[in-house]
């Protein structure tokens, strides 16, 4: 299922950064580009997932990958470039930064202070979500973060790695595979209290993000997820699965709320929230104004 919504998302929101990078041609200088540093789940990964052996959910075999360069199979959960390649080509990247768990094989080096991926498919806000499928949750991401951040002080200072972290990019993409554990598990906890559940599990991770040194987020919300294929069997027309949409809205609504509070609270905090559910839903209902 992770690995049909993720190909339905590169599709429809990864046409929108194509478009919106034509637009964005400008070059800049290699220093002048911040940093970007990744979390989330299969949306935004870019090969963690290949470095867990034990991992059930992976991506690193045809036909993923079958339109990157050289038709690779890099472990993104995609045909080609996912929406964390889209963003950091946005900026100025080449693509997606590596994931930590390649640095953590290669050695850790300079590289690291243009950004980490920590994006792991699978996982979510809530650290029981993809808990039995050995996979990276949003809490560890975290953590590996702060090993990155802490070894950037080491190599350059505490004043350097400060500064590198105040003008990095803090992208995150997470949400969906705990509105699908919800199905699944036929949970009958209320749904705004479960989304507040995410919401509070949101706010600690930003919390923890912010006391690490990161400033400015780049946030993606959840798609029309019950528009993928996987959802939209248990629809008998062969429609979307309406009351997960209302949820992938209900999340917006709620995280548009909660990162208003948040900057009032964190001096210093700047971001951005993408709102993916708007951004893909008009892609499904208007798909010819968007085809080539
Ligand atoms: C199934 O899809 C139709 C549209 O084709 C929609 O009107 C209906 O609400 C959907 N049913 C469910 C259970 O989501």
């Amino acid at each position: 299922m992770e690995k049909i919504y993720s190909v339905f998302f590169i599709l429809l929101v990864g046409t929108l950064f194509v478009n919106l990078q034509i637009s964005n041609a400008k070059k800049t200088h290699r220093s002048a580009i911040p940093p970007i540093f990744i979390f989330g789940d299969s949306t935004a990964d870019v090969g963690t997932n290949s470095f867990l052996p034990t991992s059930k959910i992976r991506a690193d075999f045809p036909h993923n990958g079958i339109d990157f360069p050289n038709a690779n199979p890099t472990g993104r959960f995609s045909n080609g470039y996912n929406s964390a390649d889209f963003l950091s080509k946005l900026m100025g990247h080449r693509r997606s930064p590596q994931p930590y768990l390649y640095f953590l094989k290669t050695g850790l080096n300079n590289k690291m202070f243009r950004g980490v991926d920590f994006a792991s498919g699978a996982s979510g806000l809530l650290d029981v979500t993809g808990k039995d499928l050995n996979i990276v949750s949003m809490s560890e991401q975290i953590k590996q973060f702060g090993s990155v951040c802490s070894i950037m002080a080491y190599l350059k200072g505490q004043d350097v790695a400060k500064n590198v972290l105040k003008k990095s990019m803090i992208a995150i993409s997470v949400g969906s595979n705990d509105i699908f554990g919800y199905f699944e598990s036929r949970s009958t906890v209320n749904p705004a209290v479960f989304i507040n559940s995410l919401m509070t599990a949101y706010e600690s991770h930003i919390n923890a993000l912010y006391n690490l040194g990161a400033r400015k987020f780049g946030i993606i919300s959840v798609a029309p997820i019950g528009c993928c294929p996987s959802q939209r069997i248990h629809n008998a027309t062969g429609g979307c699965l309406e009351i997960e949409n209302t949820f992938a809205q209900a999340f917006y609504s709620s995280l548009d709320a909660l990162l208003k509070k948040l900057s009032c609270e964190l001096s210093g905090m700047k971001y951005a929230l993408g709102n993916s559910y708007e951004m893909t839903i008009n892609v499904i209902n208007n798909p010819q104004l968007f085809s080539k």
